[in-house]
């Protein structure tokens, strides 16, 4: 049987939902999400680091070490939770892909879940140590920072794999002698290298934002502002440079350097260059960051579609079963309730961050309404999908 036929059988034989396409670009948005956040707890874990061994004399460090930690700790919840959706939607499109690898590596699937808890709580104990003054926080800060690194070398190794179903039987039996052992470990350093690099423009595009936002109240002196204004400047301009380097060696290992999506990125990336370097507001320049790392994500997933459909297997082909039902559930859900909760912490977030002293909550008329609708839509949202299913469930069962 050749490498397409088996492919497709490892399908699931009940189809999709709704048109694999709509996966694929919900799988695009996802990922460039999971990824911002990605690279923003590394590179502020990073300059965390950093801080804590300059904070002893210098009051700038001190406070920004502070702030960043803080970063960087809500940022890897956020990767997490921004992490299953792209799972999700690979599991649905590119099921046979994302098991074979969980069998070829699947003691590296387990230690991947102990790695992250290990690395998260280790950022805690960073957390608590920096605010004590505590003198091994930054060794404490370093291991967790490794760890996590770690992580993210996992997920790559199985990104990578995944999309080499040609070698699945080599290192499934090298030598025609069966490996069960779930140790398989192969990785591409060059890709790797550059998902990992793009951290430090993330990071410097961050600083830039946050002394933007905090130029507007009375309690962060000008120096503190243009001290991280400066740093930021100095690490986007280092970290755009030097991810530009890296993607260029990894596009021509792929023989993609002028591929227009590979060019659109250097565009981008040169107007990125040129925004960090000019004095424009930096949230522009977060709004091209944003454009970029949906291009990277778009390449991402033409690579992987690329292969695939080249050994037979097209997701556009994927046998569908459109169920109106679940694709209406999902829709509203993303929508209303996404759109409508997120409105409300992030109106929430940027109120706090603006105010001087105590913010209340409950006497803002916006943020009210929205935290009402969010629990009326909550509350609504249970009743439609409990008493939905209680209805399919005895519906099936008693008919
Ligand atoms: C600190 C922890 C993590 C780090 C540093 C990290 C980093 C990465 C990196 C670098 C990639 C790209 C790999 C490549 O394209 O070569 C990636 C992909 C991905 N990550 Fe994460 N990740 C972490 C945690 C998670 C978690 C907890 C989840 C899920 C809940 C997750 C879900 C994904 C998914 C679905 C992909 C795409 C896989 C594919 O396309 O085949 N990640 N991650």
């Amino acid at each position: 049987m050749d490498l397409g036929t088996t492919l497709n059988i490892l399908r699931d034989p009940a189809g999709i939902p709704f048109y694999p396409v709509v996966f694929q670009g919900l799988y695009v948005l996802t990922w460039a999400l999971h990824a911002a956040f990605v690279l923003l707890a590394l590179g502020g874990m990073t300059l965390s680091i950093v801080g804590a061994t300059k904070q002893k004399s210098s009051a700038n460090w001190k406070l920004l070490t502070g702030h960043m930690v803080q970063t960087s700790k809500l940022s890897v919840s956020l990767l997490i939770l921004l992490g299953i959706a792209p799972l999700l939607f690979t599991q649905v499109i590119y099921d046979p892909n994302w098991y074979v690898v969980n069998s070829l590596s699947g003691v590296w699937v387990f230690v991947f879940v102990y790695a992250l808890l290990a690395g998260y709580m280790l950022l805690y104990w960073f957390y608590y140590a920096n605010k004590k003054g505590s003198s091994g926080s930054v060794l404490i800060g370093v291991i967790s920072l490794l760890i996590l690194v770690f992580a993210g070398l996992l997920m790559h190794v199985f990104a990578y794999e995944s999309i080499q179903p040609d070698k699945w039987m080599e290192w499934y039996a090298p030598g025609g002698v069966i490996d069960t052992s779930g140790l398989n470990f192969h990785f591409n350093p060059v890709r790797l290298l550059f998902l990992v690099t793009l951290s430090a423009p993330t990071l410097g595009i961050f600083l830039l934002n946050y002394s933007d936002f905090v130029s507007t109240r009375d309690d962060f002196t000008p120096e503190y502002i243009s001290f991280v204004r400066d740093l930021g400047k100095k690490i986007a301009t280092f970290g755009l440079l030097a991810s530009a380097v890296l993607f260029a060696g990894w596009m021509l290992l792929e023989g993609l350097l002028l591929n227009p999506l590979s060019l659109a990125i250097v565009v981008s990336v040169v107007v990125l260059l040129l925004m960090v370097r000019s004095n424009i507001t930096s949230y522009f320049t977060t709004g091209v960051l944003v454009i970029a790392a949906l291009l990277i994500s778009a390449l991402r997933e033409y690579i992987r579609f690329d292969l695939m459909s080249g050994l037979g297997y097209n997701i556009y082909d994927y046998p569908m079963n459109i169920d109106w039902p679940s694709v209406i559930m999902f829709l509203l859900t993303f929508v209303v309730f996404g759109f409508t909760a997120i409105g409300w912490i992030l109106t929430m977030a940027w109120k706090v961050g603006k105010t001087q002293g105590v913010f209340d909550a409950s006497k803002d008329p916006i943020v009210t309404k929205l935290a009402n609708a969010t629990v009326a839509i909550v509350l609504l949202w249970c009743v439609v999908y409990f008493g939905w299913g209680m209805f399919t469930l005895f519906k099936n069962t008693i008919v």
